[in-house]
């Protein structure tokens, strides 16, 4: 559907819906305690990526010309009220307590009537950030990590105690955001998301399902990586694809569609990322690099690595722990084709993540969604 065209910016397609969210999430995460609103919206002062807003904003635009579920009802939240605010949250504190937000001052984005994007599906896009902003408040107090988008982590400025704290409340603003949306099944997913999360990160506190001094290469543990790379990262850009079809009233097979986009798309992304761990410089990523082995993961170019170098077993085994173990694995992975075979299986996600839109119909949206497969590839941080 490119068709050579070479000058696709996925960002311009919906420039104008990017334009607000951080201003929307900024008023959703609004709190009168001032340690607690600074807290909360810290991540949102450097400007991140939005990978995923973006992503369910295209697919919103691209699956509105996919044909209809014709048995869910049009009688929408969205129909009864075209523009459900970002802010309208506050409803649940007390005007007078020194904790509210005062409402004063909010200037509401223009709600583009004429626009095939819902507003439930922006405030879907709100939401994706929302929740991907509190796994890394939480993450970066898990990994123990001192900076993020090239600035100190929220851990490192305000401590651990607030910087979980601060993340638990990007979570209630979330479900709250959520629950206004009015459709259960979007609710379900997202939640469903929050599980995953946790759950990933539960995985990968352990390389693998049995904890064994020296173990010897798998399939399991590489299937075990890929289900826990599923559902630290792919399980938000899929269930949020998802939500955004469904939101759109699109047929089953288009919101399958969505999922299968969203699902190869997050396992490239992630793959790709753990890639960047071993040849980016910290300076590149903003973060620290080479941080996956000091942490004791054995991440995809270390697991193919492995498959050829039984040596990898028992520094896995002992999770890098020994002197000079992050060294020695990091030359073992470098010389062998880890690396490049990581890239080649993300390239593979990407293309099938390109293949699951075959059938939505040609769209400037649905290049966008192409493009975004493509530069997942391309990223350099
Ligand atoms: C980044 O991975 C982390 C995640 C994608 C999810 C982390 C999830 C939790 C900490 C569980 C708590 C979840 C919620 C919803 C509060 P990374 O460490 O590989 O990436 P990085 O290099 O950017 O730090
Ligand atoms: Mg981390
Ligand atoms: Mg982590």
């Amino acid at each position: 559907a490119t068709k050579g065209d070479m000058h696709i910016d996925p960002l311009r397609t919906v420039a104008k819906e990017m334009k607000f969210l951080t201003g929307n999430i900024r008023q959703l995460l609004g709190s009168g305690h001032p340690a607690l609103d600074r807290a909360a919206k810290y991540y949102t002062q450097a400007e991140g990526k939005h990978v995923r807003p973006l992503i369910v904003l295209l697919m919103s635009r691209a699956t509105a010309l996919c044909p209809k579920n014709e048995s869910t009802p049009a009688f929408t939240h969205d129909s009864i009220n075209s523009s459900i605010s970002p802010l309208d949250i506050l409803s649940d504190v007390n005007p007078s307590s020194p904790l509210s937000t005062p409402l004063s001052g909010f200037s509401s984005e223009p709600e583009f009537t004429e626009s095939d994007i819902l507003p439930s599906q922006r405030r879907l896009a709100e939401i994706t950030e929302l929740i991907h902003t509190a796994s890394l408040l939480h993450d970066d107090v898990v990994d123990h990590s001192v900076s993020r988008r090239g600035s100190p982590s929220a851990n490192f400025e305000f401590g651990n105690k607030m910087a979980v704290l601060a993340g638990d409340f990007l979570l209630g603003r979330a479900s709250v955001a959520l629950a206004r949306l009015r459709n259960a099944e979007v609710i379900e997913l997202l939640a469903t998301v929050i599980a995953n999360l946790v759950e990933g990160e539960f995985m990968q506190l352990k390389n693998t399902a049995r904890d064994e001094r020296n173990p010897k290469y798998s399939e399991d543990i590489f299937n075990y990586y890929l289900q826990k790379t599923y559902l630290k990262t792919a399980s938000l850009i899929s269930k949020s694809c998802r939500a955004a079809a469904l939101l759109g009233r699109a047929d089953v097979i288009t919101v399958d569609a969505a999922y299968s986009y969203g699902r190869n798309l997050g396992l490239a992304f992630q793959l790709v990322d753990d890639m960047l761990d071993y040849t980016q410089s910290g300076k590149d990523l903003g973060k620290p690099a080479g941080a996956d082995l000091e942490l004791g993961l054995a991440t995809a170019p270390l697991l193919f690595a492995w498959k050829t170098t039984p040596e990898l077993g028992s520094l896995v085994g002992r999770k890098f722990e020994q002197e000079g173990d992050v060294q020695r694995a990091r030359e073992l992975v470098i010389k062998s084709n880890g690396i490049e075979q990581t890239r080649a299986l993300a390239e593979d996600y990407s293309q099938r993540a390109i293949a699951a839109l075959d059938t939505f119909p040609d769209s400037e949206a649905k290049d966008g969604l192409i493009d975004m497969a493509m530069k997942t590839l391309k990223r350099q941080k």
